[in-house]
């Protein structure tokens, strides 16, 4: 007898189960379960003979490339991230929001690589071909000799795709829209995500193409279902941004060719995705240097040194528990600066509201941005400006001690490129980095507010 193959699979986490429950135990999602029939085409003995592949040696596959081979796209900030561009016969997954531009960059780097004489086939699950044309004439490139398909189903999109010269790069627009034959339940479900997306990484792993899928982020900020999609692909990069501004972060969250903390930024305008070469003056670009509350911070992301701007506001409460809102930054990290500024320089923010905003839209992770915020709280709350041409980093202890951070050479860098004169960093600081700078060194938050405090108050 047919085993039974119905199984009540959850939509956000993959996990399966023989019957239907209101509430996924893997994940604790709720209402995620589907009934979806996971049978898998059966494989004959002989079959199964054939494909085994067999060990070799390690040593012996010695004197090969050491780099893996890779084609540019020619968008700067895409190859940035990636690592050098495309690798051949990998799989790469590209999540975003709907509507934050990921067919845009795609259809841009698909008519860039096309333009150099390789073969790139974009199919379209979401749009039928003339969108793709019209959009492709709004950013200028309906010249181009990409080959356009608008296609769901996996099995006719791998016979389009042998069908002809072989191809070096196919965009897969988006994953949630394909289906395959082997699977009988609907699209969009985990199964034939997985399933789809694993017939077009054998595909990729077998002619040396690179194949790029799409895939829709859902509000919590999972690519919707497909997280299961994360750990087959080669690499996974975000596409981040929000509505109210106009540029876009290109995030490595996952790469097994290349580095995962580099971000490439561009900027969305009337004719498509603009690369931005120097970051710092998009996001210090409308600064209001006078206002207290603001303090300049030089951080990086990856190799590279980005200034943005921090924003704070410290106002007396009207609640029983104050408020504190973050944007662009992790809340517990901002609790430790309050805690410490509080514990070891005398501050009293019991009785304040606390709101913290990383301008620009910016998400920073790196620690070294405590004294940047500890900076721009204290100016906030002492109402004293800090001094415009000023940038801050480094890291605080719960001791209230100013930690040194890495990289302190570029960030130095970084800031004296811009035109700013002073940076106030951890002691050990490199004297030499930057010699157009004055460095003011502090080795505690008690030492930087004490700064701040004969420097000030200079609100205009
Ligand atoms: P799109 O690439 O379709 O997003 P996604 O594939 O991630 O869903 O981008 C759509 C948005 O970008 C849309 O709101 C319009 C805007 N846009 C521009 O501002 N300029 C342009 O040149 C293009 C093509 C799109
Ligand atoms: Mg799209």
């Amino acid at each position: 007898m047919a085993r039974n193959t119905i199984r009540f699979v959850c939509q956000n986490c993959g996990a399966q189960y023989p019957r239907w429950s209101g509430r996924c135990d893997q994940c604790g999602e709720w209402n995620t379960l589907v009934e979806e029939d996971t049978a898998a085409a059966p494989v004959s003995g002989a079959a199964r003979k054939a494909r085994s592949g067999r060990p070799v040696q390690l040593s012996d596959l010695a004197g090969g490339d050491d780099q893996p081979p890779r084609v540019a796209t020619g968008i700067a900030e895409l190859d940035r991230v990636t690592g050098g561009g495309l690798v051949r016969g990998s799989a790469l997954l590209v999540g975003g929001d709907p509507g934050i531009g990921k067919s845009t960059l795609l259809l841009q780097a698909a008519a860039q690589l096309a333009r150099t004489g390789k073969r790139v086939v974009y199919v379209s699950g979401e749009e039928a071909i003339d969108q793709v044309r019209l959009r492709a004439q709004r950013l200028d490139l309906a010249d181009t000799p990409v080959a356009l398909a608008a296609e769901t189903n996996v099995e006719n999109i791998l016979a389009t795709l042998e069908d002809g010269p072989a191809s070096d790069l196919v965009v897969i627009d988006s994953i949630q829209t394909l289906w395959t034959d082997a699977i009988e339940s609907a699209p969009g479900t985990v199964s034939q995500v997985r399933a789809s997306a694993q017939t077009l990484i054998r595909h990729a792993k077998r002619t040396g193409a690179s194949v790029v899928l799409v895939g829709h982020v859902t509000k919590d900020g999972q690519i919707a279902g497909p997280r299961v999609v994360e750990h087959m692909v080669d690499a996974v990069l975000y596409f981040e941004g929000d509505g109210a501004h106009q540029f876009r972060v290109l995030r490595a969250v996952k790469n097994r060719f290349g580095p995962t903390d580099e971000i490439g930024v561009f900027e969305m305008t009337g004719a498509g995705l603009a690369e931005v070469p120097n970051p710092s003056a998009l996001f210090l670009g409308d600064r209001d240097a006078r206002a207290p509350g603001t303090a300049v911070f030089a951080g990086m992301e990856g190799t590279r040194p980005i200034l943005v701007e921090i924003q704070a506001l410290v106002a007396p409460t009207t609640l029983a528990t104050p408020r504190r809102a973050v944007v662009g930054w992790d809340s517990s990290r901002l609790a430790m600066v309050l805690a410490v500024l509080d514990a070891h320089c005398g501050l009293k923010l019991g009785a304040q509201d606390v709101y913290l905003n990383v301008a620009g839209g910016l998400k920073i992770v790196e620690p070294a941005a405590d004294l940047a915020v500890a900076a721009a709280l204290v100016s906030s709350m002492a109402r004293a400006a800090l001094p415009a041409d000023a940038v801050y980093f480094g890291e605080v202890s719960l001791s209230g001690a100013v930690r040194p951070v890495g990289h302190d050479t570029a960030r130095l860098k970084e800031a004296e490129k811009l035109g700013f004169a002073r940076a106030v960093v951890p002691v050990q600081s490199k004297r030499d980095a930057a010699p157009a700078l004055s460095l003011s060194s502090v080795d505690t938050l008690a030492g930087l507010v004490a700064m701040i405090a004969v420097d000030g108050p200079r609100e205009t």
